[in-house]
């Protein structure tokens, strides 16, 4: 088959995470010629009707959707938008689901809505409810971004008065959300022909982390290989017996919220435990990232697919 990439345009002097995406691409084209396809690889505009034309112009059989960042992932979504309206199939989520799942405050409307627990947050500081959100430990993290961008040992906060708490969600960027201080999971979930399969939970360890730094996976555990938190933070796959209900139970809200975003494919959904073993979803990721080293193709592996089989399962959804 004939296949498109799109992904992202980088900017002038790129971060990290957004270099992240050209690894990806690499990986990915290697992948489907591998698999015996006709590899083409174009950066995504917001220009639509140039995207359009360049796109049909292309006779492609599939596009592989990597377009990760559109003003953070505010616009994620005009993507497979765009694809959709063109009728070619594409991998990864939908459009509605896209938009739904990129704004941290809506999605999490929204799994309230059908029951699947998240933790407690606070986006208007006038709502009548403030002060339930003064003296905890919250953490103060962007609506729409993603890859921990914005999240460092700073966010997490205790705020003394509504004062200072207005103050800390200042930014229509920002909310605050309960710091959930326990176990950390990722749960990885991808279509097989049209039929969601969860691979094994992954846990996020972190280890030897002195009593004062917060135990989240900020942006330096995530990208920066010479600090503390990237090498102290270890990613595992429990499978002991005594943890075997809650890995079901988190397997299961996996499953949930991946149909809740239009079960379509592949998702990793971000989980925080407490103390009691309650498990609450942090947000739910459609499209995660597909570096070799990524958490996606780590429970791949797990799971005993190898990268070109996954690729392979991606495509053919
Ligand atoms: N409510 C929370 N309780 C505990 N840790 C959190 C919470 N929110 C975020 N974190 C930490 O910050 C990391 C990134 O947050 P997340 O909401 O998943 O954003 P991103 O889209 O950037 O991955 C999480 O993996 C977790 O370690
Ligand atoms: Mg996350």
């Amino acid at each position: 088959m004939r296949l498109l990439i799109l992904h992202d345009a980088l900017s002038k002097n790129p971060t990290q995470d957004e270099l992240d995406t050209l690894i990806q691409v690499k990986h990915i084209k290697k992948a489907l010629k591998a698999l015996g396809h006709e590899v083409l690889i174009t950066k995504f505009s917001l220009n639509l009707i140039a995207m359009k034309k360049k796109i049909l112009s292309l006779s492609v059989d599939i596009i592989f959707n990597l377009v990760e960042t559109l003003e953070g992932s505010q616009l994620l979504h005009f993507s497979p938008a765009l694809i959709e309206s063109l009728n070619i199939p594409f991998t990864g989520g939908g459009s509605a689901g896209m938009m739904l799942s990129s704004h941290k405050v809506i999605a999490k409307e929204l799994m309230t809505g059908v029951n699947l627990p998240t933790p407690r947050w606070i986006e208007n500081t006038e709502e009548d409810y403030v002060s339930e959100f003064i003296g905890i430990p919250l953490i103060i993290k962007p609506i729409s971004q993603e890859a921990s961008v914005g999240i460092n040992d700073d966010s997490l906060r205790v705020l003394l008065s509504v004062e200072s708490l207005k103050e800390a969600l200042s930014s229509k960027e920002l909310f605050g959300e309960e710091f959930i201080n326990g176990r950390e999971f990722n749960v990885s979930v991808l279509s097989i022909k049209g039929k969601p399969v969860v691979l094994p939970p992954a846990e996020m360890l972190f280890i030897d982390y002195p009593k004062d730094k917060p135990t989240i996976v900020g942006y330096e555990a995530k990208w920066e290989e010479s600090s503390f938190a990237y090498t102290h933070t270890k990613r595992s796959f429990p499978h002991t017996q005594q943890d075997l209900p809650l890995l079901e139970e988190i397997k299961t809200l996996t499953l949930k919220a991946f149909k809740l975003f239009g079960n379509k494919g592949y998702a990793r959904v971000d989980f925080r435990v407490d103390t009691l073993g309650k498990p609450y979803i942090l947000e739910v990721n459609l499209n995660p990232c597909l570096a070799p080293d990524s958490g996606f193709v780590a429970a791949i592996f797990e799971a005993g697919y190898s990268y070109n089989e996954m690729i392979d399962l991606i495509i053919s959804g």
